[in-house]
């Protein structure tokens, strides 16, 4: 097969994906129609125009706006419906689905009407598409500690329809040390934990270690700084713990795709995963970012299937699920 045929028919688990962050033009449009909204930008272009993003912060300057369109259950659902069909196109068997609950409280969209319309599509998913689907709460790091463990507390009657927490957002001066309590409570409440910790930020390998040797995370998010540090990696290898690499999303917030860290990973044994982040916004949904990371990287067709394993051990599935589904 081409590596376009072999990329998508691969089947994959998907793990580093912000439901959020797969608001396509069309459907904000779609939306802002049913309830009322009004859009500065009139069309698509106009839309894709503001896309212009050079940093995480000039990103999440545009992709926050955005989520006002967002108020039902029912838009919500509609928003992880989309998502998942298109994941189904990609091989996507399974997927562990970050959300924002905080940017849509903080505007006075319920915790409930979030969640309940996430999930509904989740179950969808499972039932029309053969895809399972998991929802990831996480925090934004940019809002107090606080804030923080008060939406931990909204989540507890939630625990069934939440496989764990995860921590996103502005990083600078938002070190994974301020949510040391919250993430202990969380793993109190049975939930499984990761956290971002974004490339080339100031302070990104000392952030690693922390959440690597202080939070004890089960994953981490991005994280390929830890190059830096042979020792680190080795460590991270023996634990067999998972990285939620995303190419395609790093050469929008620093210009490269960050090949060279992902691949030297790889190569070491330890389980990256290659994945989308914000495919409306960076254009490329999972298995065009295995394509784009094997187009600039020259991967083989075992390198691929190597990381599409990856995706299943790095994944939070129970063993009897992932037994159904490779
Ligand atoms: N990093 C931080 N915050 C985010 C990201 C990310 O990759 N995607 C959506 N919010
Ligand atoms: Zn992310």
């Amino acid at each position: 097969p081409s590596l376009r045929e072999f990329a998508f028919g691969l089947p994959k688990a998907e793990l580093h994906l912000h439901l959020e962050g797969t608001l396509e033009p069309e459907l904000k449009f779609a939306l802002a129609a049913r309830n009322g909204v009004e859009l500065a930008e009139k069309t698509v272009s106009e839309v894709t125009a503001t896309y212009d993003f050079t940093d995480l912060t000039s990103f999440l300057a545009v992709y926050y706006p955005a989520m006002r369109v967002l108020q039902t259950a029912e838009d919500f659902h509609d928003l992880a419906w989309a998502y998942l069909q298109r994941a189904k196109e990609h091989g996507v068997v399974h997927v562990e689905m970050f959300f924002d609950p905080q940017a849509h409280t903080s505007r006075g969209v319920p915790f409930d009407t979030v969640v309940s319309g996430y999930r509904r599509a989740a179950v969808r998913a499972q039932r029309e598409l053969g895809v399972s689907a998991e929802l990831i709460l996480c925090f934004l790091r940019d809002f107090s500690a606080e804030y923080a463990m008060a939406t931990l507390m909204e989540a507890l009657p939630y625990k069934a329809w939440i496989v764990g927490v995860g921590l996103d957002s502005d990083e600078r001066d938002n070190p994974p040390a301020k949510f040391a309590e919250v993430f202990a409570r969380a793993k109190a409440e049975g939930f499984l934990t990761t956290m971002h910790c974004d490339i080339d930020q100031a302070g990104s390998l000392e952030n690693i270690r922390t959440v690597i040797e202080e939070i004890g995370v089960d994953r981490i998010d991005h994280g390929t700084n830890i190059v830096e540090d042979p020792e680190l990696v080795e460590l991270a290898r023996q634990r067999g713990l998972g990285f939620t690499c995303c190419p395609v999303s790093n050469s929008f917030v620093t210009e490269q795709m960050k090949t060279d860290e992902i691949v030297g990973l790889l190569r070491r044994g330890v389980k990256v995963t290659v994945n989308s982040d914000d495919p409306a916004y960076f254009g490329a949904y999972v298995a065009d970012n295995y394509i784009a990371l094997a187009e600039k990287a020259g991967l083989s067709h075992a390198d691929l299937a190597q990381l599409a394993i990856n995706s299943f051990d790095a994944s939070w599935m129970t063993p009897a699920r992932r037994t159904a589904h490779v």
